[in-house]
């Protein structure tokens, strides 16, 4: 065969060979085309091994045509290679893509409110309903306003009820809600319905019953002829609604220095009805709020003429009404963030959220 003839021998092995390759769906086929193409006694091998029988002057054209035809197919079968292994790899990964639509969902856990923003939920739908401003004041207090204002002044006796944590700037944390009294006169006169909800803290040594940190809610309407019958039907339906049944009230003197009277509300026990049980101490009544009309001096501090306006306040314990409507009965157990005892009481009864909120 002449180079002429071996020219046309290797185009035609060429074309046959790439076709081969685009047609081999596997690696395992690919190498068994290549073997017998490039093999030693496959078809370009054993051209390779004619060489020799070519006249001595013939061989190094010869050689360089075979060896470029050999150099061409070998980067073909390594590209045809590649683009096989890639399809593999493409092919496995869109296997673990594909899902089955018609699986159940997987639940989310929903999220719930914290005990005591449950009930403080309530308390303001239920004073909003009554036409009450809901307004927060600072937890960082002047002493004026959690003291002075409130008809306690310096020396007074009564701060001892209170212990206080002072700062260093001189100003305190607010030991109730209180202040916020004062402050809501002033920002809209009489005559004013408000109440206001907040944390409040006292050096306290913590047990199952005293927290340093806790809410309370502070209430305060302020009008002509405000009397003390106002003053218990609004406390009565207030427990009405947070507890869902009527319950029997009394009032029993308290000493507030900013009420005149002042008062303890309680209601009768929910576990026992009034009969007397172990949680009420066999009274058949639970201390809940205490209250009082206010004190012409608290008044006057909030710009308000006492013998023109009167007003009834309350100061209620949030954090004791989660406890009681909830049933836990460890105060610890609401500000140490341990969901175990926050949600499964609060989600029997409170909204949920979702996670899109
Ligand atoms: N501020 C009082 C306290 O925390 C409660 C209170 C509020 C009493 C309003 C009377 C009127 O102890």
């Amino acid at each position: 065969m002449d180079l002429k003839q071996l020219e046309t021998q290797l185009s035609v092995l060429h074309e046959d060979t790439i076709k081969a390759i685009v047609a081999a769906g596997s690696l395992d086929a690919l190498r068994h085309l290549e073997s017998g193409v490039l093999g030693k006694t496959g078809t370009l091998g054993a051209l390779l091994g004619t060489i020799k029988e070519y006249p001595p002057a013939e061989r190094g054209k010869v050689g360089q045509t075979l060896n470029r035809a050999k150099t061409e197919m070998t980067k073909a079968f390594k590209e045809a290679e590649a683009r096989i292994k890639a399809g593999a790899a493409a092919a496995e990964s869109s296997k673990a893509a594909t899902y089955d639509p018609s699986l159940p969902g997987r639940r989310l856990p929903l999220g719930t409110f914290h005990p005591v923003t449950i009930v403080q939920m309530q308390v303001e739908e239920v004073f909003r309903r009554l036409g009450f401003l809901v307004e927060t004041g600072p937890e960082m207090e002047t002493e004026h306003y959690n003291f002075e204002a409130l008809n306690i002044p310096k020396l007074h006796p009564a701060r001892d009820m209170q212990d206080t944590f002072w700062m260093t700037n001189g100003m305190l944390l607010r030991t109730h809600t209180s202040p916020v009294q004062v402050r809501a006169m002033e920002r809209h006169g009489p005559p004013l319905r408000v109440i206001a909800p907040g944390r409040c803290f006292r050096y306290e040594t913590i047990d199952a019953s005293h927290e340093n940190t806790f809410f309370q809610v502070e209430g305060l309407m302020i009008d002509r002829h405000i009397s003390i019958a106002n003053l218990i039907a609004m406390m009565k339906l207030l427990l009405r609604e947070v507890f869902g049944r009527d319950l029997k009230v009394r009032l029993r003197p308290g000493y507030f220095p900013f009420v005149e009277p002042g008062f303890e509300l309680d209601m009768s026990c929910l576990i026992c009805d009034g009969d007397g049980c172990a949680t009420c101490k066999r009274s058949g009544w639970i201390e809940v709020l205490p209250c009082g009309m206010v004190h012409p001096n608290v008044l006057r501090s909030g710009n308000i003429d006492p013998d023109e306006y009167t007003g009834f306040a309350f100061g209620l314990g949030l954090t004791r009404l989660a406890m009681m409507k909830f049933g836990v009965a460890d105060i610890r157990g609401l500000n140490g963030g341990d969901l175990r005892s926050l949600v499964p009481a609060s989600r029997l009864t409170g909204p949920t959220v979702s996670a899109k909120g």
